[in-house]
């Protein structure tokens, strides 16, 4: 297997972008990762996208977007797995370099999911539920995150006031990220009064609808040193998966496909959860971001609310989390999200976090994406 590195990174405003299309959001994109890169043509591309035949009408996505993006007749192939679309995409295209197939190899990630009503919005975000025993009896992801958020306040205690701490922290981060959605920041009591979508989550504990596309390019080590960039290295890849309905769940308040997803990607780079410096997971709703962390072993089981409460995951925290203002402030186009992940942590790797978003340690850091209520999970970690 052959050392690999992120050469090139680019994305899209994250938002409510009426003005472009689909295709467009995708060009732009993975246009600014390739020049990023210096490279002016890749061998090979994945795209992360979740469901463009519900929100823009359109399958048989890789061509098109090979096509757009000038690159046909490039291998392309659209990725899915849900809202962890991208970040299977990112790892389809590791393992492609990895093996020594391709070279220079285009991870993306694209959704445009604005241009259909928020019942049509809920509704194809919900297909990635388990549709017999979930999706048809009208559950919705923010009311199976609310049930998440029900059994971990009932088993370990965690309280309103811990969520609304997750929201509040991401927003900080986000108000210095020039790409996202919701860039204000917010307090407790805001959380707190906010509307409530679906108790306990308030509508300032969830993710928003949005519009986006990410892209990074992947090359051989040797190349990247070829090339000149400063090498940003992924050592490890790992994905696992879950039951996709929760009541066949052992255990309502934890993320199993997270817990051996993280534990196969420490094993791979030989490294522990303490020798990870920041991480970027994925905070679909606030509980979704403690539970990861509790599942990921940065915390025990019950205690990632009080330490969040603490600021131990602020900026200046002892473990940072979500330096990119996370899906919460910086926005959630579900197939675009695990890449864009990845871009915030190679930002923060080579020292280029925007508007003093840089973290004082970053030698490596982790990427966590998810999908539906945890039914698959990614983890990458990437090292400076
Ligand atoms: N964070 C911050 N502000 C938000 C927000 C968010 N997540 N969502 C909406 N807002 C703001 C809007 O800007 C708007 O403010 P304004 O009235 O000042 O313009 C207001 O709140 C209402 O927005 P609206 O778009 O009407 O909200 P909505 O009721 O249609 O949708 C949710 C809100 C939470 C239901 C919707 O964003 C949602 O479904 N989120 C979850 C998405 C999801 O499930 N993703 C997959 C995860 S697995």
């Amino acid at each position: 297997m052959r050392d690999v590195a992120v050469i090139g990174v680019g994305m899209t405003k994250f938002g409510e972008l009426w003005e472009r299309s689909y295709r467009d959001l995708f060009v732009e994109a993975g246009r600014n990762a390739m020049l990023d890169a210096g490279v002016d043509k890749i061998d090979s591309m994945y795209i992360g996208s979740m469901s463009p035949g519900l929100f823009v009408g359109q399958e048989h996505t890789g061509s098109l977007m090979a096509d757009y993006l000038g690159v046909a007749p490039c291998p392309a192939v659209r990725v899915e797995s849900a809202c962890a679309s991208g970040g299977a995409a990112f790892r389809s295209a590791f393992i492609e370099v990895a093996s020594g197939i391709s070279d220079v190899v285009l991870a993306g990630g694209v959704e445009k999911m604005t241009d259909v009503d928020g019942a049509m919005a809920t509704y194809a975000l919900a297909t990635a539920a388990d549709a017999e025993y979930e999706g048809f009896i009208g559950a919705t992801f923010p009311g199976l995150y609310a049930m998440i958020a029900h059994a971990h306040m009932k088993k370990y205690g965690t309280t309103s006031k811990m969520l609304a701490a997750v929201a509040v922290k991401n927003h900080e981060n986000g108000s210095r990220n020039p790409y996202a959605q919701f860039p204000g920041k917010i307090t407790i009591d805001a959380v707190l009064n906010s509307v409530m979508v679906a108790d306990p989550l308030h509508v300032l504990d969830c993710s928003p609808v949005t519009d986006g596309a990410a892209a990074v390019i992947l090359a051989p080590v040797e190349l990247a040193e070829r090339l000149g960039k400063p090498p940003v290295r992924v050592i490890a890849s790992a994905m696992a998966t879950d039951t996709i309905a929760l009541h066949s769940r052992k255990d309502l308040a934890g993320l199993n496909a997270v817990k051996v997803a993280a534990k196969k990607a420490l094993k791979m780079a030989k490294l522990k959860i303490v020798d990870i410096d920041f991480t970027e997971v994925h905070d679909c709703f606030t509980i979704a971001e403690l539970v990861v962390l509790e599942a990921m072993g940065v915390y025990k089981p019950g205690e990632a609310g009080p330490a969040t409460l603490r600021g131990e995951t602020a900026r200046d925290g002892k473990f940072p989390v979500n330096p990119s203002g996370g899906l919460k402030s910086k926005g959630h186009p579900v197939g675009a999200t695990g890449v864009a992940q990845i871009i915030e942590v190679v930002k923060q790797l080579r020292g280029e976090a925007e508007n003093g978003r840089q973290l004082k340690r970053a030698k490596r850091g982790l990427a966590q994406n998810m999908g539906g209520s945890g039914g698959s999970c990614t983890v990458h970690i990437l090292e400076a």
